[in-house]
């Protein structure tokens, strides 16, 4: 029997190994972690991240062969394949800070896997954390120089699930990415993953690369579609100005086969953990490697998504007459996209601190996200990573208390509001009684949808003024 040990119980460690124990019922998948609360959150009814379909998955298989536990030495020891799914985020002091990846928990983890292992098992470790392109070889010096005769393969499979749909992505996946060593070790090392793939992926859907190129294909798929997401955006700022509806230009677009119909969306912008952080790991990769002009064409991807956060707040400030001091302003959506409760670098939070920044009094709801959630993220320390060395300026704790509410539903955040702004597509904003919530609120009562979720001239027939991003004003 293979026994798979996971690092790492977060997003991705824990639905990616609840579907493989799914469909290996042969295999032993133990996922560990440092983080108490978050295994025992796993062992209990209530998961500790939301993802429609993964209650089930993970129903059908706990206690059978997927085991979660903080007991990481012993677990990680009897495995023969490791994965590792730590997180990496951006570094934010030292050197690269504001852009390369902070591998402080992926090294950890690698010294733990050294120190752990016997000489009894040879051990595949599986990089499952997106890393900065020559990871491989960083670990593979710190597993063979403490080896005491294990001997280590290294793979690198990137994980391309998106959270909201992370259960879909995972039982049928446009592909699998498997990269390792081009010798008869790394190829056996990589047939030995394939084949635990294999149990429901379709063969010609896992593609073995070598180890560079997998890595870096991670960096550059998310860069791929982060770009499709600025350059829509971009677009979306000129629909504006022109009179002409995005919808109708992406719509247009998409429909030519080579560019095709999906991740077209104009936003308020971007969010989630990964995009951002990937993209400026691959601004300083490139810029190491002396490639300025590389670097710089990656940049503006995030510039853009800047600019169309700012650009949201400019304009809810600039239509209700240049200032919203001591306005409320109902938040809809706090979560960086539907169906999750994960606030990562959501627009939301750079929103509403814009808001609040010009002194305007929020009420905020999410179906998913918590009070305390809000708080801790409205409260953090931003690091700008355009100018690393400045923080942005943080959110006063009585600022905080007095001028932001979290409440239950959304009725009750438009309640006696100016204005309401939508901030996260969830179904359920599609369908809210509008003329309800006009009737509870200041006049002129304004919308702002950052998702495009409403259809402006009904709620313009009910009297709401209205501005959709990319759409005719
Ligand atoms: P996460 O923060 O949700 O989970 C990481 C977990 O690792 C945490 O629970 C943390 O306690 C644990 N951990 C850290 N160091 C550890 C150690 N030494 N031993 C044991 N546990 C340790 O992160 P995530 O969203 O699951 O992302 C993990 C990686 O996967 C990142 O590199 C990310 O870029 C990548 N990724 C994420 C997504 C996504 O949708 N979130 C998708 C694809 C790839
Ligand atoms: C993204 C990728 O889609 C995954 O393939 C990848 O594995 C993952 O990052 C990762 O590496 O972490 P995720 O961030 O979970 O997945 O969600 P997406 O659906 O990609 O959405 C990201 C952001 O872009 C959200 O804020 C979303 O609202 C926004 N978006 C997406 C748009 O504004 N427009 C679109 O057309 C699509």
């Amino acid at each position: 029997m293979v026994k798979i040990c996971c690092i790492g119980a977060g997003y991705v460690g824990g639905p990616t190994m609840a579907v493989i124990a799914l469909k290996c019922p042969e295999i032993e998948v133990v996922v560990v972690d440092i983080s108490e609360p978050r295994i025992s959150g796993w062992n209990s009814d209530r998961l500790p991240i939301y993802e429609p379909g993964l209650d089930d998955v993970v129903k059908q298989c706990r206690g059978r062969n997927l085991f979660f536990s903080t007991e990481v030495h012993r677990h990680v020891g009897e495995a023969d394949i490791v994965f590792v799914s730590v997180n990496t985020p951006t570094k934010t002091c030292g050197l690269g800070a504001g852009k390369a990846a902070d591998l402080t928990y992926w090294e950890s983890a690698a010294r733990m896997i050294a120190d752990v292992s016997r000489s009894d098992k040879n051990k595949i470790v599986v990089e499952k954390s997106t890393v900065p392109v020559k990871t491989a070889e960083a670990i593979e010096k710190i597993l063979t120089h403490n080896s005491r005769g294990v001997k280590y393969q290294i793979l690198s499979n990137p994980e391309f699930l998106a959270e909201g749909t992370a259960v879909k992505d995972l039982f049928s996946p446009d592909r699998v990415l498997i990269g390792g060593r081009e010798t008869p070790e790394g190829r056996e090392a990589v047939s030995a993953l394939r084949n635990v793939y294999a149990h429901w992926v379709p063969e010609d859907r896992i593609i073995a690369t070598n180890l560079w190129s997998a890595e870096l294909s991670k960096l550059a798929a998310n860069a791929f579609l982060a770009q499709r997401i600025s350059s829509v955006n971009a677009v979306s700022a000129l629909c504006e100005a022109t009179g002409a509806d995005v919808t109708e230009v992406a719509h247009s677009v998409g429909r030519d086969a080579r560019i095709g119909p999906r991740f077209l969306t104009a936003s308020v912008g971007f969010g989630g953990s990964c995009f951002q952080k990937d993209i400026l790991n691959l601004v300083y990769i490139c810029e190491c490697y002396g490639l300025p002009e590389v670097a710089g064409y990656w940049r503006e991807v995030i510039r853009i998504n800047d600019y169309q956060k700012s650009r949201f707040v400019n304009r809810v400030v600039s239509s209700m007459f240049n200032t919203v001091a001591a306005k409320k302003i109902a938040v809809l959506g706090f979560a960086f996209k539907k169906d999750t409760g994960d606030t990562r670098e959501t627009p939301a939070i750079d929103v509403c601190r814009g808001l609040l920044r010009d002194k305007a009094v929020v009420s905020i709801y999410d179906p998913q996200v918590t009070e305390e959630q809000v708080h801790r993220d409205l409260a953090m320390k931003q690091f700008d990573w355009d100018h690393p060395r400045h923080l942005q300026p943080l959110i006063s704790p009585s600022d905080l208390a007095n001028r932001v509410a979290v409440v239950h539903d959304a009725y009750e955040a438009a309640r006696e509001a100016h204005a309401v702004c939508i901030l996260t597509e969830w179904d359920e904003f599609r369908n809210l009684d509008y003329q309800r919530m006009f009737d509870a609120m200041h006049k002129p009562a304004f919308v702002f949808d950052g998702r495009n979720v409403v259809d402006p001239a009904k709620l313009r027939e009910i009297g709401f003024v209205v501005y959709a991003i990319g759409k005719p004003l």
